[in-house]
């Protein structure tokens, strides 16, 4: 079980707090590029309980900043992003990228101090459509993980951005919880329903599966697997990659090759960052899997509407279906078992699970089972990196060794080898398609 004080270590991510400086050790996911415009007006940027303006200076350079000017702590969000900075509207100090004061025009120049004034500016690269900040100390910035997708040629890789109302870590949960899928997901499909060569088959056919877990160099990882027939076992491999990455099995083995993080904004909202490979073939490449008689598997769609973005902290990629309106749920199809859980598509169902569960779940009022121990062994995994960090400064998992990531991939096969499972992993991973060698790194 995991006790309050441990909760408390493992939620909380403000500046000071344990797990808060675990993921400042480790580049951070933060914006679409395409967010930031040359020139453009600030973007409001929460990362880490941490309020952050982002924007791109007229020479296209990224700058990424604590929003208080450093004069008298006005927001740069009202700020004038011109030649080389933004300018603060209030007394007109000018700031560069790196958070220089270069003009101080309120001071007679005798007076002027600006060589002594710094803005709180974090640094900030470009990789794979996304725009990466790190938060930690100065002097050790690391490389960018080694995560295989980003091995990928960036016209490859598809990136989407999802806000979810809750705390990082119960977002992060859902996806390594490998239990629920026969029944939130699936719980309205009957086996024999779906054809042979459908992997679905396999998961509605025995909803409570087993599996091996394990400590990893990059975090954890679960190996879940089920009979499929004589001597064949139908495998499903998922990772969690530190600090709040994961691998879900949502696709084959030998092309998955994806990673999403769970962003913390604060304590109670996450950015779901995916990157996934176009080419790789999943749940974001196939067609929404259908019954035998060719018709749709209720509740399985794959599209998410938006809501608009606002220039509010916390007004970007946010769903139109959320607590408010009880995220769609349509009881009528709940009843009749159009769709077990009445409601409609696979990321809205997860993300109104671990959002129904409050902005941070009470632990004291869980009772978890042995079909969750994925989730006992990550928590542990992500305490006593952060512990050890916080007591002995320990570089956490892939800091020092960003390599560690590329040993991650998850996925689904079917397969007869009778080798332990760490093997079949090893075996498999041996025959899959790969990046090419990863190009030199942009970031420290
Ligand atoms: S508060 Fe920004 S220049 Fe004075
Ligand atoms: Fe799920």
């Amino acid at each position: 079980m995991t006790t309050e004080i441990e909760g408390r270590e493992l939620t909380q991510v403000g500046p000071g707090t344990v797990m808060g400086e675990l993921m400042r050790q480790y580049w951070i996911p933060a914006a679409l590029s395409s967010e930031l415009l040359p020139g453009a007006a600030p973007v409001r940027l929460m990362l880490l309980g941490e309020k952050l303006i982002a924007f791109r200076d007229s020479a296209g350079r990224i700058g990424v900043m604590d929003h208080r000017c450093p004069h008298r702590c006005a927001s740069l969000f009202l700020g004038r992003n011109e030649e080389g900075g933004i300018r603060c509207i209030y007394h007109g100090w000018k700031f560069d990228i790196a958070g220089n004061c270069v003009d101080m025009p309120s001071v007679p120049p005798y007076q002027d101090f600006k060589h002594k004034v710094k803005a709180k500016a974090y640094q900030a690269v470009e990789r794979a459509g996304l725009v990466w900040v790190y938060m930690g100390p100065h002097a050790r910035v690391p490389q960018l993980p080694g995560l295989e997708i980003l091995d990928m040629p960036e016209e490859e890789i598809r990136v989407s951005l999802i806000q979810r109302d809750c705390n990082y870590l119960q977002a992060l949960e859902g996806e390594i919880d490998t239990s629920h899928f026969g029944f939130l997901h699936a719980g309205h499909v009957d086996p024999d329903d779906i054809s042979d060569d459908e992997p679905l088959r396999h998961t509605v056919t025995i909803r409570a599966p087993e599996y091996h877990v394990v400590d990893t160099a990059w975090g954890t990882q679960y190996g879940a697997y089920r009979a499929a027939g004589a001597d064949l076992i139908y495998w499903r491999f998922a990772n969690f990659l530190f600090p709040f990455w994961t691998q879900a099995p949502n696709g084959e083995f030998g092309s998955h090759v994806h990673a999403r993080a769970w962003v913390p904004l604060d304590d109670s909202h996450t950015m779901f960052c995916y990157l996934w490979w176009k080419r790789g073939v999943s749940s974001m490449t196939l067609p929404q899997p259908v019954l035998r008689d060719g018709t749709p598997i209720g509740g399985a769609g794959r599209g998410n509407k938006f809501l608009p973005n606002t220039t509010e902290w916390l007004g970007r990629w946010r769903l139109a279906a959320n607590a408010s309106n009880d995220w769609g749920i349509d009881r009528a199809a709940q009843h009749s078992n159009a769709i077990y859980s009445g409601i409609d598509g696979i990321h809205l169902q997860d993300q109104a699970i671990t959002e129904s569960m409050g902005p941070i779940t009470d632990h004291k009022f869980e009772h978890l089972a042995p079909s969750d121990q994925m989730i006992t062994r990550t928590r542990r995994r992500l305490l006593m990196a952060a512990r050890a960090l916080r007591d002995r400064d320990v570089l956490p998992p892939g800091v020092g060794d960003p390599e560690v990531f590329r040993g991650a991939r998850s996925g689904y096969f079917v397969s007869d080898d009778q080798s332990t499972w760490q093997e079949i992993y090893a075996k498999r991973l041996a025959t899959s398609l790969r990046p090419p060698p990863p190009p030199p790194s942009t970031a420290g």
